[in-house]
């Protein structure tokens, strides 16, 4: 082999080894960086409270506010917020999640109270193990729960029954007025509530008579055929009430599929679909929660907790009335 060749060999031998040399230097670095960030946040977690919220449903855009509020607050406040929920509204796998919270040995637990004696024994349970726990948009009231932190619910019914008795005194068609209501869950402690506090104030208006009584599962399709098969079946009906967030929206649409034309609606929560067709005319009005405060005072609550700061046994929310004609009030005027 010519001189020529060798060089040219022994060239191309030290271009690979450089290259290969600066490869490795490069996945090393990047290696270490990667080690780095992991222990980093593995610091970061293992020195943070955990705290999970357990929703009624997941993707519930009302249970997202609340989601949002307590994230803002954990990291406000240094704590680590893992939010879970069932898909689909569930109160077996409600009841699962508050197993697994427990069995994960978290530092706190918000959870939504559910109707259950499976589930008070389970929050008495967290509780003797010294877990935190706070019940967040409804309460479970007979555990051990720290805290309740959301809406008077009776009071929410009360305000509204009042509407609707307002509503039907200023109505031209006042008189005999027939009313049929959508709760979101049977099992949930709150719809029970606002159902009776809707109820005490009705039943003294001699001229306004409840017909009918479902439940949507907290769903827009089955507030919607719900809703239809309560106008199908009662033909004499002039009012549907919904009491969670998305059945008023879901009552609106079996109205418009209907032939009728003069039901007037009333709803719960001031999510952007309900706030739009307030605008529109097509509710009439709606009982407004704040569940981003329930989220953020929620999580604000377990901190002062876990710092042997003991929270009030209960913490409610100011409510409030969206209407279109500019009738609105807050609790906090
Ligand atoms: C209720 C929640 C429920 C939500 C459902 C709200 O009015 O307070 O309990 O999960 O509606 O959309």
């Amino acid at each position: 082999m010519s001189d020529k060749k060798w060089t040219l060999l022994l060239a191309t031998l030290v271009i690979a080894f450089m290259y290969l040399l600066i490869q490795f230097m490069i996945s090393t670095y990047e290696n270490q960086a990667l080690i780095q960030h992991l222990s980093e946040h593995e610091t970061d977690l293992g020195s943070k409270p955990h705290v999970m919220l357990i929703s009624q449903e997941l993707d519930n855009p009302y249970w997202r506010l609340i989601e949002q509020g307590a994230k803002d607050a954990a990291n406000q406040l240094g704590m680590a917020l893992e939010y879970v929920g069932p898909l689909r509204i569930n109160t077996d796998e409600q009841t699962t999640l508050l197993e697994k919270a427990i069995a994960a040995k978290v530092d706190a637990i918000i959870v939504q109270g559910v109707h259950n004696i499976i589930y008070k024994r389970l929050i008495d349970k967290a509780v003797d193990q010294g877990i935190a726990v706070i019940t967040v948009d409804a309460d479970s009231a007979d555990s051990k729960r720290y805290s309740y932190v959301g809406t008077d619910n009776i009071e929410s019914g009360r305000k509204l029954g009042e509407l609707v008795v307002e509503a039907d005194k200023k109505s031209p068609r006042s008189g005999n007025t027939n009313i049929g209501i959508m709760i979101g869950s049977n099992l949930a402690e709150n719809q029970m509530l606002r159902l009776e506090g809707f109820r005490s104030v009705v039943s003294q208006h001699r001229n306004l008579r409840i017909v009918d009584v479902r439940v949507s599962n907290i769903s827009r399709i089955e507030a919607a055929q719900k809703a239809s098969e309560m106008l199908y079946m009662h033909p004499e009906i002039d009012m549907i009430v919904g009491m969670s967030a998305l059945d008023a929206v879901g009552i609106l649409q079996a109205v418009k599929n209907s032939d009728r034309d003069n039901i007037r609606i009333f709803g719960f929560d001031d999510l952007e679909e309900t706030k739009q067709a307030i605008a529109r005319g097509e509710i009439e009005a709606t009982i407004v929660q704040n569940p981003y405060r329930m989220g953020y005072d929620a999580v604000t609550l377990i901190h002062d907790a876990l710092e042997g700061i003991q929270p009030p046994p209960v913490h409610l929310m100011d409510i409030g009335v969206l209407a279109k004609d500019g009738n609105g009030w807050s609790d906090g005027r």
